[in-house]
């Protein structure tokens, strides 16, 4: 095994660089990273206390490795084991592992490691940033969608009755280790549901990574390190790039969210079950935004068929009938549910639609009754 003294290139690690001013940081992608955290924290926060969160089915599989890293350099603050699933971003949850921080005596000058998928990324990262008004937080994401997508950007926060992710903080992280090793363990279903993310970089902005994706998947969930690492990286880039430029979603940002208005109905009609996963609406959802995009001449025929078609490849619903289970939603509650998408502004839904795979751009200009017909296209469509 590499020792911690080994250059990252010979490791086979690959840095991106988040660059946000102040705010920079580096995501760091590569095989055993929980194993040498230790060393990888010491280096950047000194001697800076660590309290790890995570949750019972990541500590199952990778607490001991890096509760071991931290207390051989000596700085292991504690470990908060916090429940599985969505329901654990809750302001109750979130008051516990506030006092149970306190509780550990961390200081502002400590960090808060987020071992886990997206929900303990989220979840943590928000009690670091109103803890003593704001400490600073080491992301370690062990699923794919976390690995990919919510460990980068800043974006914390938790759900209340009103909705997911309505209360929240932008509160960027201080590193982020992508270790690669950890989706070894990660179920199968997961595994896929976080590759729907990998796959939207390709289709909203790189062609070719997408036609790579085409010829690479099987090694990508054969957990080949090489491919795998090459598309981790290529997708936390393309991600860096649109936060570099617009870090609080104001423009560009919003493309990161092809596939997101359609699925989030879905996601809700589903009930945020395990029914439907977030990363299976959002293959259906950025098939039906193919669909749209050239049932209005946006894009070329058979664009949507290319799409369908690799995310049919590795197991992902592409449509409504492959929700399992035997009810269907109603059209016009999927409608009223895309009408409460945080992207509506002045009552216009936000759509992200193509030009082509690879060209996803941002559109207001899109009538209510338009997508209406389209829903209902869309819920009788047969599997
Ligand atoms: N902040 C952002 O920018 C952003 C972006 C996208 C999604 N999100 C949020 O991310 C969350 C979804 O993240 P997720 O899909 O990672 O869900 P998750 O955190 O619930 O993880 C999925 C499941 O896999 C388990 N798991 C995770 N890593 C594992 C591993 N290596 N081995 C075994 N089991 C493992 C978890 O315990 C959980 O049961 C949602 O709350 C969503 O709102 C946030």
């Amino acid at each position: 095994m590499a020792s911690a003294e080994t250059p990252a290139a010979a490791r086979g690690d690959r840095t991106v660089r988040v660059d946000l001013g102040t705010r920079a940081y580096d995501v760091l992608v590569g095989p055993d990273l929980v194993v040498r955290a230790g060393d990888l924290i010491v280096q950047r926060f000194g001697a800076a206390r660590a309290a790890i969160v995570t949750d019972e089915n990541v500590a199952a599989h990778h607490l001991p490795a890096l509760e071991a890293a931290l207390t051989g350099v000596g700085r292991h603050a504690g470990t908060i084991v916090m429940p599985p699933g969505e329901s654990t971003k809750s302001f109750a949850e979130l008051a516990r592992l506030s006092e149970a921080l306190l509780d550990l005596k961390l200081e502002r000058g400590d960090v808060i490691v987020a071992l886990g998928g997206g929900v303990i990324g989220d979840l943590a990262g928000f009690a670091a940033a109103i803890l003593r008004r704001g400490i600073r937080f080491v992301q370690i994401p062990t699923s794919l969608l976390a690995q990919v997508d919510s460990s980068v950007g800043g974006k914390t926060g938790i759900n209340t009755p009103q909705g997911k992710n309505l209360v929240g903080a932008f509160h960027q992280p201080s590193l982020v280790l992508a270790d690669t090793k950890a989706l070894s363990t990660l179920p199968a279903r997961e595994m896929r549901a976080g590759y729907a993310e990998v796959a939207k970089y390709g289709l909203l902005g790189d062609a070719p990574f997408f036609a790579w994706l085409e010829q690479h998947w099987q090694s990508v969930f054969g957990n080949d390190p090489t491919i795998l690492t090459e598309a981790i990286e290529i997708s936390i880039a393309a991600k860096a790039r649109i936060v570099e430029r617009d870090e609080t979603e104001t423009g560009d940002r919003m493309l990161l969210n092809l596939g997101h208005t359609f699925g989030h109905a879905l996601e809700a009609w589903a009930g945020y079950s395990s029914r439907l996963l977030h990363g299976e609406a959002i293959a259906i959802g950025m098939t039906q935004a193919a669909r749209f995009s050239e049932e209005r001449g946006l894009c070329a025929a058979g664009t949507a068929a290319r799409i369908e078609c690799h995310l049919r490849t590795v197991c992902l619903p592409t449509r409504v009938a492959h929700i399992p289970g035997s009810d269907r939603p109603e059209p016009r509650a999927l409608f009223a549910l895309m009408q409460q998408d945080k992207k509506v502004q002045s009552g216009r839904l936000t759509l992200i639609l193509l030009r082509a795979i690879g060209e996803a751009f941002v559109t207001r200009e899109v009538d209510a009754a338009d997508i209406a017909a389209f829903l209902e296209r869309e819920v009788a469509l047969p599997a």
